[in-house]
Formats: C-alpha cells, structure tokens, sequence
C-alpha cells in the first residue's frame, strides 16, 4: 500500500484535517483496509470519560488485512526473511515465507488452537524466542478471536507466572530454548516453573527449536510440530467487533505491578498500519528490519502488524549485535539488502565503541531510511548512525511512542518533514501535544518566544491508544487521566521549540527505567531486592550509563552482616533476574545506613538520582524537608560509582 503523504504540504493538509475533522481524515484513511463490514460511528469518547471507542459498528478481522488481501496480487511476495543466530546456519537455515506461505501457516496455527479449545476472547500466552512461529501464533490468535498476551523470552519464571495468572490464560505456547549468541535459553524449563504457579494453564504447546532435552509432562505438554502435522490450512476469520481486544502487552509504571495493556482491533490495525507506511514511506520492494524483540511493543506493531498490513517484506533475526563479532547486523544487512533499518539507540552506542572497521567492509548502500526507538537518542549517536550506517544519504526517523499509544505518535516522515538530529520532531496526524507546567497548566505553545519544557500530554484520543489495563479500568484512569483532568499523560519530559515547532523527549519524569530500551519500574525492582535475606529496604534509581542509557543503581539498608560487599551484589543480582529476569539486574549495590525520606516517610529518589549525576550534598538543592538530612552525606561518602562532575 502506498504512503498517503508524499510532500510537506500534504503532511501539513493531513495533520490539520485529522484535528479539525478526526472522523473524515480517519473513515478515508480506514477505508484503505479490508472490514467485513464497515463502521458506523467512527470516534467516540474522550480523555475525561475514558471511554474510547473507534469504528463502532465495524466488523473484521486483522489477519484477513494481513495476509488474505494479499495473496491475489502479492501471494508470492516475500512476507517474511527469518536470519538464525548462527550465521553458518549449521544449527538452522534461513527461513522465508511467501505472503501465501505465511497464510497456510497461520491457518494451521489457527486451526491447531481452535481444536484445543481455544474460543474467541480466551487469553493465550506466547513465550517463544524470535522465531517465524512467535508471529505465526499470534496471527492464529487473532484469526480465531483470541487475545495475545506476548511476554518476552527474557522475563524469568516469577515474571511469567505474574502474567499468565493476571490474565487468567490456560494455553501456553514456548520453545524448548532458544540462541542468543553465545548463550542457550532453557525457555521450556523457565516455563515449567512458570506453571507450577499459574494453575491456570491447561496446556503447554512446545516448538521443538534446538532439539535440546526438555522435562515433559504427559498429557498437558503438546509438541507444536506434532499438533500441526494434524491440521490443514482451513480456517475461517473470525469476525471481530472493532472495539474487541485483539492483544494485551504488560508494561511496567512506576508504582505496583506491572500492567496488562490492552489495545483493539480495528484502532490499533488503522493507525499502526498508516503510520507504518507513512513514517518509513513504504514501496513495494522494501525490505524492512526492525530489530526489537516481538516481546515488545515495537515488535507487535512495527515488526509484526505494520510490514504484514501493508505487504511488506520484514526480516526477524534470532541473534544479537554482536554474535559472532559486532558486524553481525551490517553483515545481514548485507545479505538481505535490507532498505528500511529500525533499531534503538542502545545498540547503536554499543556498536559505536567498536569502531568502523566492522562496518568498512560492508555494503550497505541498499538502504534507504533508518529509524530509532525506545530511549532518547544522543548526538554522538545519531551522528554515528547517519554518517557510518546511513553514509549521509538516510534520513534518521526518531519515532516515539509507548506501548500505551500502540503506535508512533511523534516522528519525522523520512524525506518528507525534516530530521534533525535528536528530535522526534512534529506530531502525527491524529495527535494532539501539550506541555504542562510544574503546576499543571498547560504551556500555551502558540504564543511563545523562548523554548519551554515540562510534562508532555495528549489532548485527544487516536485510533490506536489502549483502552484499558486488562480487568482493571479503575487503575487505567488512575494512571493516565487523573493527575491531569482532560489529558493523557505520558510519564515523559519533552522540549518544545518555538521557532520550529519541534518537540523534543527529554526522559522519563517518573520512576521508570529505561535501560538499553527496555521499560522496567523501579518499584518492582525494589520489591524484588527487597525479599533478600540481609535487606530491609531498598531503594533504585538509574543513573545515565554510556551504552544502556541508564543503568540500576540500589541503596539498601541491611539488618544482618553479609561476608563481601562482592557477595551482596552477586546474591541481589540472582535473585532479581529470578524475580524479574536479567535485564533488571543492578549494576551497583550500596549499604546505607539510611534512605534519604520525607517526614511522611516518602523515599526522595530525586536526590539519589542527583548524587549519581555527579552533584555533591551541597548541590542538590533543599534537604529541609527530609527526616535526617545528614543521611545524604554518608551516602555520598559510600558511593560505588564516581561519576564525572556536572
Ligand atoms: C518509553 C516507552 C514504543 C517504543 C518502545 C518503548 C521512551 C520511546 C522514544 C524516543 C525518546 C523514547 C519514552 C517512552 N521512548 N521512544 N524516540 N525518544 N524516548 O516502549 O517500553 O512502552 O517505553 O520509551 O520514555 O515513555 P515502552
């Protein structure tokens, strides 16, 4: 499908129509996809009432936009390029589905659920590693009805049980374990231990990926091949209400567990399939790369949904950047001839330290756009990325978004709207910003002459952002709409420029991390620590860390001696990646002999978060409100990390 925008102009009528008139701009846009039949109410509901509702009185399905469509002109196209970790591909070959393929495949899936039971509307768990089948079974899912909740490979046993119990699944689907680099993933026995605290689920369907032993359980374990093997490529679309759920994606905030997102389907497919096509501006012959895992939201909407709406051809790798040397990425860009490039800024920084010569030898002049995601993206970064990968020639798309808005929200269009370095630049259609003050009063941007900063918002509802947390509306109001009466609140800082009319992100305002891309909250990191033997209480901050964006730094307070200060790391460390998983291990563990709290007993991670920027006790500013001020000496005194002075 072809990008609506193509000029400067045509952005600016489009974002104009889509404010003035959002049901005009979004009933032309929707009436690009396929519905069984069509809308007849097409926005209601608002930031105050939080009952949002988009194509009222539509009915489809998302798969039969993803792949049916497809097959008359495109069924021999390349739907999807499967790379394996090893680039000898001794352990695997290369995988690639044709658009006709892709659609039998799912079929089967879909049919190979159905006989299990599975009905619309039931929940069913994905725990796969970056595999053809993680997309082909959440595709299966939404042919039936049924809603995916995807957890990545990377969360452990506690996480996983956390979520298959909030969303009450009884299927779970994972591999045997899977490579990444170096390293083996037991994801069976992950989760086997999973299960032994989520009674709910009745079955576990295991691909057979590596081969490796697994424990199995007779009778509530099924292999994915076996089952497939009795299936046949029949089965009908399921029709769906526009507003049904089509997934749930959990998420980390600030405060308590984390939350089960849930996005609909016909919002969600609109705006994530415009935006896709736009952004990158789609042709025909593109062959995208999106490196972020399927377990998050960028893989949902920009590796899985977005390429298949609009018959693109989109590659999945299994590996990392660096296995078997940092020129892994560019050796397969290479291979592939891979046009459109979308990765995180993380990985960027990691490769950057390696220096060009991994780079030297490539040939990289297929590509056209490159894109970043998940964090800010720094200067030295984006210089990096431009000159060495993109050879000055590929404009940067610095796209934005959360897993609550389900797509990009704000983002340069590549070659169309400008992409200065570091900016997500101007708003999509559909999208309205605000900036708030310390006060919450919204910054009139219109009529001012020096930049501002403050609390970014939204001010009106878009096709794709979430409905609701799973089972929970009241703690979905509570979270995004009830600080500010009227807004969305995005948790993020961003900068407007008056003279450009450019916003740029500056951080989180809240306590969430965002360490090499991923979203963790500092609570539930702290609750994990917290059931160590010796800790009593526990308080995380991040603090800016050269390749990760942030890394985890804990102070704790213990009530019993421990033998090393080595030993207290290495154990808080294990017990978080068993809590949590190893991407929330701290990278630093401090003993204080006290937190720096209100006299309401509130922990004010602020100073930390300052002392670990480089400022000294005197320079945080205002202690007065603190119970014992001079805590914060002996803690500056213990610091395990120097950083440079600001
Ligand atoms: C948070 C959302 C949706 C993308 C994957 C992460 C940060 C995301 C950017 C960007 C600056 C960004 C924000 C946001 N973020 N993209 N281009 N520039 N910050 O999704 O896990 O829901 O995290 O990632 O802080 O709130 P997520």
């Amino acid at each position: 499908m072809k990008p609506e925008i193509t000029t400067w102009q045509e952005y600016q009528a489009a974002y104009k129509e889509s404010i003035e008139n959002p049901s005009n701009f979004w009933s032309k846009i929707a009436k690009t996809f396929y519905w069984q039949k069509e809308w007849t109410n097409v926005c209601s509901g608002d930031f105050s009432d939080v009952n949002i509702r988009w194509f009222d009185g539509g009915i489809l399905n998302i798969t039969e936009n993803c792949l049916d469509r497809h097959l008359a002109e495109r069924g021999d196209h390349l739907a999807l390029i499967w790379e394996p970790n090893d680039p000898t591909e001794k352990m695997h070959g290369v995988r690639k589905y044709t658009y006709r393929q892709l659609y039998e495949e799912v079929l089967c899936c879909a049919q190979m659920l159905q006989k299990l039971g599975v009905q619309k509307g039931d929940r069913v768990c994905i725990y796969l590693p970056m595999i053809p089948e993680i997309l082909i079974c959440m595709l299966a899912c939404a042919r039936i009805g049924a809603i995916h909740s995807v957890v990545f490979g990377g969360f452990s046993a506690a996480s996983l049980a956390e979520r298959i119990n909030d969303s009450d699944a009884h299927i779970l689907i994972t591999a045997d374990s899977a490579f990444r680099g170096n390293k083996e993933i037991h994801l069976k026995e992950i989760a086997d231990k999973a299960i032994q605290n989520a009674p709910g689920i009745q079955h576990c369907i295991v691909y057979i990926h590596t081969g490796c032993a697994i424990p199995w359980v007779e009778g509530r374990d099924l292999k994915y091949q076996d089952l497939i093997a009795q299936t046949t490529a029949e089965c009908p679309a399921v029709p769906m209400e526009a507003e049904a759920p089509l997934f749930i994606l959990y998420t980390s905030g600030s405060t308590g567990k984390p939350k089960g997102i849930v996005h609909t389907t016909a919002g969600y497919m609109v705006y994530v399939g415009y935006t896709f096509r736009n952004i990158f501006q789609i042709r025909d012959d593109d062959i995208f790369w999106c490196t972020a895992d399927v377990g998050w939201i960028t893989g949902h909407s920009y590796l899985v949904y977005g390429p298949l709406l609009n018959g693109t051809t989109v590659l999945m790798f299994e590996g990392i950047p660096t296995y078997p040397d940092p020129g892994r990425f560019w050796q397969v860009i290479q291979k592939y001839k891979v046009t459109i490039f979308y990765t995180a800024p993380t990985v960027i920084r990691s490769l950057l330290l390696e220096g060009t010569s991994y780079l030297e030898d490539k040939d990289l002049s297929s590509l056209r756009v490159l894109g970043s995601v998940g964090e800010p993206i720094n200067e030295e970064a984006w210089q990096w990325y431009y000159k060495h990968v993109g050879k000055e020639r590929c404009p940067i798309v610095d796209t934005y978004w959360q897993t609550e808005t389900g797509g990009i929200v704000i983002s340069p269009i590549a070659n169309i709207t400008p992409t200065p370095p570091c900016y997500a630049t101007y708003p999509l259609p559909g999208i309205v910003p605000a900036i708030l003050d310390s006060y919450g009063k919204e910054i009139a941007l219109n009529s001012l002459k020096e930049p501002a900063e403050g609390t970014l918002c939204f001010k009106q509802p878009w096709p794709s952002i979430a409905r609701t947390t799973f089972r929970d509306h009241a703690r979905f109001k509570k979270v995004y709409f009830e600080e500010y009466p009227g807004y969305y609140l995005t948790g993020d800082n961003a900068r407007y420029e008056p003279t450009t009319g450019m916003f740029r992100i500056t951080g989180r305002m809240d306590d969430v991390l965002n360490v090499s891309g991923h979203r963790l909250g500092t609570a539930e990191i702290e609750n994990a620590i917290n059931e160590h033997e010796a800790v009593v209480e526990t308080a995380v901050v991040g603090y800016p860390h050269p390749i990760k964006g942030q890394g985890i730094y804990a102070f704790v307070i213990c009530d019993r001696p421990f033998s090393s200060s080595e030993d207290l790391l290495k154990s808080v460390q294990q017990l978080v990646s068993e809590k949590i998983g190893p991407i929330a291990k701290p990278d630093y563990v401090q003993v204080v002999p006290g937190l720096p709290k209100t006299r309401s007993g509130k922990i004010m991670r602020r100073i930390l978060r300052k002392l670990l920027e480089g400022a000294t006790p005197t320079q945080i500013g205002d202690t007065s409100t603190l119970l014992d001020p001079a805590i914060v000496e002996s803690i500056f005194e213990g610091l395990l990390l120097k950083p440079k002075a600001v």
